[in-house]
């Protein structure tokens, strides 16, 4: 395929049309079904010109023109940040980190529903979410049979191709021609009860099509551009992150040496974020070799791994790249290509492979309490933060669910550990391990009491575990049930304080 003909399909070629001409295909009220997954492979210039539409009709009308905008995961400023900034999102989901969506969604001029990420195409199928009215997908070229060539991810693209009455395409010759090839679109899902196991028993594997079916009557516009992705600059590992990775790492070789782990470990699932990009970097600063990632998302980590040798494979739905990953991934692509397999996000995250292949998963949290429940959304228990993403899908369905954090956050005025979390995403039953740049609390095989003491222990800041005591010692002894120890009309006073005064 070359850079200048990227649309080989003749009736197709026939739709090509401006992103502004295509933006008034879009009526108000539509659900439409957006590429994108961590801010790779989103729709450029369709969302833009939307917004832009939007801005000027809702200055002339009285009633609202708004979208509900259902996407994978989360996308950038020129989607999900033009289109809130308008007022123009009715309803958002499965994930969003765009700080002008965050807003709107905390101050209730947006809603948002929050999903598992694997969950989400089932959902569409089922029917309860209403009828998908336009898909607008970002794909790297279209063939002469009109099937698609996917981009920088795959997400729910399959799913709302199939849903959508109608389609909008943006072609987007920025993304590396050569990327074709590295996606596998499955196309044996089902509802239940027509289910049947999905034949994939290690990440390597390959057990669908390079390119997603589309029929080319359900096209309406397609659009050309050529804009990067947002590819977001990593912060360099500092001292935290680096502890935090070092006691995964001392974990991770005691279990080997326990024989409680392959020394090839298991199939790694990483969130986003520095401290997971820190703990990869730590697995390649050391002896491993051979390991592989059933994971979400590519980040540089992983590419520097891939590199190494230290990973031998990788499968997820989508790239998560900064600027200078994305240049390593473009000039390098073809040793990466036949490494990395993309996904739809029903697949990349499925329950039953996570189960099957025994992940180990390794994601953020926002505080954690006392027995080893996770909020992962909310901050202070109203106000939503990302979204739950592939968390859940990986911790409850893996071998080992790990949950990572600095001990303090807002310069130590806030504890990770808390006494209740406000918001519960994680239940102690799926949560197995926590690790603070203080040390790693692993709950394996603990009842509640003796959880408290090894998060206590191992996991707050000093700063907080005389208070952290204290409560426990005073719930043990308050003549309440000795099961889970609690202080009801206390659990949650650490939030209320730093509402009231700015510290914990
Ligand atoms: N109370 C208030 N704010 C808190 C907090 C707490 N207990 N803990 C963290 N924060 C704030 C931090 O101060 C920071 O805010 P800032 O950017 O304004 O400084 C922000 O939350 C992010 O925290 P950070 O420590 O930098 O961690 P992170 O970037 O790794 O993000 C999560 C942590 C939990 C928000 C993130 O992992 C997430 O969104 N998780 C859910 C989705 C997920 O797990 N996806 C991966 C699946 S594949």
């Amino acid at each position: 395929m070359s850079d200048t003909s990227r649309i080989l399909c003749p009736v197709l070629s026939q739709r090509i049309m401006s992103a502004e001409e295509a933006a008034e295909l879009i009526p108000a009220g539509a659900k439409v079904g957006m590429s994108g997954f961590t801010g790779a492979g989103y729709p450029k210039a369709v969302p833009g010109a939307l917004a832009e539409r939007i801005r000027r009709l809702n200055a002339e009308n009285s009633t609202p023109f708004r979208i509900s905008v259902w996407t994978g995961a989360s996308t950038a400023p020129e989607l999900d940040g033009v289109l809130a900034e308008v007022d123009g999102i009715e309803m958002r989901l499965p994930f969003q980190s765009d700080p002008i969506c965050r807003n709107r969604i905390n101050n209730g001029t947006m809603d948002y529903v929050d999903y598992h990420l694997s969950e989400v195409s089932q959902y569409a199928w089922s029917g309860f979410l209403g009828k998908m009215d336009i898909a607008l997908i970002e794909v790297a070229g279209i063939r002469e049979d009109g099937s698609l060539i996917p981009s920088s991810s795959i997400g729910n693209n399959k799913t709302w191709i199939e849903q959508a009455d109608k389609i909008i395409l943006e072609v987007n010759s920025k993304q590396n021609a050569k990327l074709e090839g590295m996606h596998d679109v499955y196309y044996g899902t089902a509802l239940p009860p027509n289910r049947k196991p999905i034949m994939l028993t290690d990440p390597a594997d390959r057990i669908g099509e390079q390119y997603m079916v589309c029929p080319p009557e359900k096209v309406i516009a397609v659009v050309e551009t050529a804009a990067p992705d947002r590819n977001s600059p990593f912060k360099p590992s500092d001292d935290t992150s680096k502890r935090i990775a070092g006691h995964i790492l001392d974990f991770f070789n005691r279990e080997i040496e326990m024989g409680r782990l392959p020394k090839e470990l298991l199939p790694i699932q990483s969130g986003v974020g520095n401290i997971p990009n820190a703990v990869l970097e730590g697995l390649d600063a050391g002896p491993y070799k051979d390991l592989t990632a059933f994971t979400e998302v590519i980040q540089d980590g992983m590419l520097k791994m891939l590199k190494s040798g230290t990973l031998k494979v990788a499968s997820a739905t989508a790239f998560s790249l900064s600027p200078d990953g994305i240049k390593e991934f473009d000039d390098n692509i073809d040793f990466y290509r036949d490494k990395i397999i993309l996904r739809q996000q029903d697949i990349s995250n499925h329950p039953e492979l996570a189960r099957r292949l025994g992940v180990i998963a390794m994601n953020g949290l926002i505080e954690c309490d006392l027995y080893g429940n996770v909020n992962s959304t909310h901050i202070m228990g109203t106000r939503m933060m990302n979204g739950i993403g592939g968390s859940g899908d990986f911790a409850r369905n893996g071998y080992l669910s790990i949950f990572v954090s600095p001990s303090t956050a807002k310069d130590g005025a806030i504890s990770a550990i808390v006494p209740m979390v406000s918001h519960v995403d994680h239940t102690e039953h799926d949560v197995k391990i926590i690790v603070t740049e203080q040390g790693l609390a692993d709950l394996r095989g603990l009842s509640p009491r003796q959880r408290a003491h090894e998060i206590i222990n191992n996991c707050a800041h000093p700063d907080f575990r005389p208070a952290l005591i204290d409560y426990y010692e005073r719930a043990l002894h308050s003549g309440r049930g000795m099961h889970t120890p609690h202080l009801l009309e206390e659990a949650l006073s650490w939030h209320r304080r730093y509402e009231e005064t700015g510290h914990m």
